[in-house]
């Protein structure tokens, strides 16, 4: 069988590879910038490439590729190819492969007016629309556990791909989503494009920060980071020896440590619930910064939501040290406390979400 996922444009070679490293009787197929599908050595999940893979930001079991003319004509094909295989279909996921990394030429992944139109057409002509789920006529609704998504892949004009996933109560929060990205606006006012991808991380990693939060944020100049932190009510640390936005400096809950990291009192940090990190420096740096917080004595940190810089992209072969690096810092027998995913509005770094043990 194959599978296919959409991922970052100039990540293919290294996804390839890391494939590859987790399932070597697995072969690359046809590939495009942001899409890449595989021949799997039999019959497999979409969840299983999801969850192993660090760089996938969408999986799909493939029914294969479909030249359709317009949406009409997709549809049709579409539901042809469902009746065909005698499969109960839930959900719609349209979406397109990216035409640019995230953050160039003002591209942000996401659904179009195009896609939502697309997505109404093929949902409104399906035969059997009892079995959708709730909401599934709104293209932004995320999925529920339980259900079936057809996915719909435009690869080129007029070229699409189809496939399937299924959605259980393990399955990360993007495969919700069409394309696995979480819709988001910026909202006005917002200083920086780091407030994109820390709302989708703070979403991924589930923590839960709210009003009695005390948050850290390092590298935290301009302040898209503690926007995302200060919305949601936390006291918010901001340490970087840049200036802050006027807007994130006037908010009451914000102090700014004008100091780089290592120059700060520790104290600061035995007293935060979380801690962030956005440093544009090699990952072992911002590894070494994360190791010394969560080993200060009378620490009460619940977790740690930090970018790691792939500076150059073979820098995802080290990946697992990565982790095994950080899983020294929590609880041994908690193997979901380190997790990383190059998310769709990370651009070329990926997000870590490690989940401290408080006990130990
Ligand atoms: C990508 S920017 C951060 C964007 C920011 N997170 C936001 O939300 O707007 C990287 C920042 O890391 C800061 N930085 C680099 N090395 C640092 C260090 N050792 N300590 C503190 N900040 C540092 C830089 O000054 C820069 O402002």
């Amino acid at each position: 069988m194959f599978l296919f996922s959409t991922l970052q444009v100039g990540a293919e070679n290294v996804f390839k590879n890391e494939v590859k490293r987790l399932f070597p009787d697995w072969h690359a197929a046809f590939a495009r910038p942001g899409f890449v599908s595989f021949k799997t050595g039999g019959n497999v999940s979409a969840d299983t490439l999801q969850t192993a893979s660090v760089l996938a930001r969408t999986s799909a079991e493939s029914f294969g590729k479909i030249d359709a003319e317009n949406n009409e004509s997709l549809a049709d094909a579409l539901w042809k190819l469902i009746a065909g295989r005698h499969l109960f279909i839930n959900r719609v996921h349209c979406f397109r492969r990216d035409p640019f990394p995230p953050g160039e030429k003002g591209y942000e992944p996401g659904l179009t007016a195009g896609l939502i139109e697309r997505h109404r057409i093929i949902v409104q002509s399906c035969p059997q629309p009892k079995l959708f789920g709730k909401n599934a006529a709104d293209a932004a609704q995320p999925a529920v556990p339980g259900e079936t998504i057809l996915d719909v892949l435009e690869i080129d004009a007029g070229q699409f791909i189809a496939g399937v996933h299924r959605i259980t109560d393990h399955s990360p929060q993007q495969d919700y989503y069409a394309g696995g990205v979480v819709p988001l606006q910026m909202p006005a006012g917002t200083v920086s494009r780091a407030w994109l991808k820390f709302e989708e991380g703070l979403r991924w990693s589930g923590f839960n920060i709210g009003a009695d939060s005390v948050c850290i944020d390092i590298g935290s100049s301009p302040g898209g980071c503690s926007q995302v932190l200060l919305s949601r009510g936390a006291k918010v640390f901001g340490i970087d020896p840049g200036e802050m936005h006027e807007t994130v400096l006037q908010q009451a809950n914000f102090t700014h440590v004008r100091r780089r990291v290592r120059e700060v009192k520790r104290s600061l940090f035995s007293a935060a619930d979380y801690v962030f990190a956005d440093l544009n420096v090699a990952p072992n740096y911002t590894l070494d910064v994360i190791e010394e917080i969560t080993a200060l004595a009378g620490s009460r940190l619940k977790g740690a939501i930090f970018t790691l810089k792939l500076i150059h992209w073979n820098l995802v072969e080290e990946i697992p040290q990565y982790i095994e690096r950080l899983q020294q810092c929590v609880k041994k027998n908690d193997s979901g406390a380190v997790r990383m995913k190059q998310l769709a509005f990370n651009r070329q770094e990926i997000m870590a979400a490690v989940r401290m043990d408080c006990t130990k």
